[in-house]
């Protein structure tokens, strides 16, 4: 029987792609940019699965280049670049990568979190541009975290993990969103409608997937309602936040600061207003990117697509109603 065709976007780590390399015709794009489109298209027109970024979209024209698809595998957990709705009609089913990035994402949402409010990218410029000169009692203000309101938007994994550390350095705990309302009691987290834990919050942070519903959820009016010494942070995705509302916002002093590591367009354009602020802290989408985490999320993306290829049930599946049919 002749191997599986595949093609997979990105290098991976070596455990995740002999995995693949073992039962399939591999081709692999070996650039850290992303393959271009027209080449994409031409790559996945004979396979019968592919192994993708969040950076390529899978969409309704990808689709239909590729009519021997059988199996699609986002190596991350947001499938916003997939159409899914279209694989769903296809009966190809979608893997993703949930859970494996849950721990480290959260890390880095707490990291920015910590970093915005002790302005600590600011001090580093400081030292480095050599304006350290000496010490006052106003230098360099920052926030308190301890004691401080934290609303978290989106109470599913990555944002209980979020609840956990925030509990960890006795902040008050708000969510909106999210079903786990035991997960939130087990916390002492409360829950409030969104604009009430806007009101309310010191640091708001974002853990929605986007979608049609939550694209733009963060607007000029929702920024308004915040506080003026609120921080807002997005390891999300950049489509969630209004960005020309976000720079008036931060210009305005209507809120302290943000910190992303998600941006609208991403990557973020060099002349984007955003990167003249000081008060705006910005990292290139690197939530899940721990050494171990990645290569996890990985052999998840590339276990997916051996399962698919196979014609059984993906571990972690997006669209498991293409099951329901029974026609995979
Ligand atoms: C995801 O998995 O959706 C992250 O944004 C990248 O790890």
């Amino acid at each position: 029987m002749t191997p599986p065709q595949i093609y997979i976007s990105r290098m991976l780590p070596t455990s995740a792609f002999e995995l693949l390399r073992a039962v399939c015709n591999v081709r692999t794009w070996e650039d850290e940019m992303p393959p271009p489109r027209a080449l994409f298209l031409r790559e996945i027109s004979d396979c019968d699965g592919v192994l993708l970024m969040l950076t390529e979209k899978l969409d309704a024209e990808a689709l239909a280049a590729a009519p021997n698809l059988r199996v699609i595998s986002n190596m991350a957990v947001g499938v916003d670049n997939v159409d899914i709705a279209a694989a769903t009609a296809r009966h190809i089913p979608v893997g993703h990568t949930p859970g494996v990035l849950t721990e480290t994402s959260a890390d880095l949402a707490f990291a920015l979190l910590m970093a915005a409010a002790r302005r600590l990218p600011e001090g580093e410029r400081y030292v480095h541009t050599g304006q350290w000169k000496t010490w006052f009692p106003t230098q360099l203000l920052g926030q308190d975290i301890h004691g401080a309101t934290l609303g978290i938007i989106g109470f599913g994994r990555i944002g209980q993990a979020v609840a956990r550390r925030g509990k960890g350095f006795n902040m008050r705990l708000l969510y909106s969103g999210g079903r786990d309302d035991d997960a939130a009691q087990a916390l002492g987290a409360e829950k409030r409608p969104l604009d009430d834990l806007l009101r309310e919050s010191d640091f708001v942070s974002l853990h929605v997937p986007l979608k049609h519903e939550t694209y733009h959820l963060i607007s000029a009016r929702e920024l308004g309602l915040m506080k003026p010494n609120a921080i807002l942070i997005n390891t999300a995705r950049g489509g969630i936040v209004d960005p020309e509302a976000l720079y008036h916002a931060l210009k305005d002093g209507k809120i302290a600061a943000a910190a992303l590591d998600v941006t609208e367009p991403e990557p973020i354009l060099p002349d984007d207003l955003l990167l003249t602020l000081d008060n705006c802290l910005i990292v290139p989408h690197i939530g899940s990117a721990s050494v171990h985490t990645r290569t996890r999320m990985a052999v998840m993306a590339a276990e997916n697509l051996l399962a698919g290829l196979r014609g059984d049930r993906l571990p972690y599946c997006v669209n498991p109603e293409v099951y329901d049919t029974g026609s995979t």
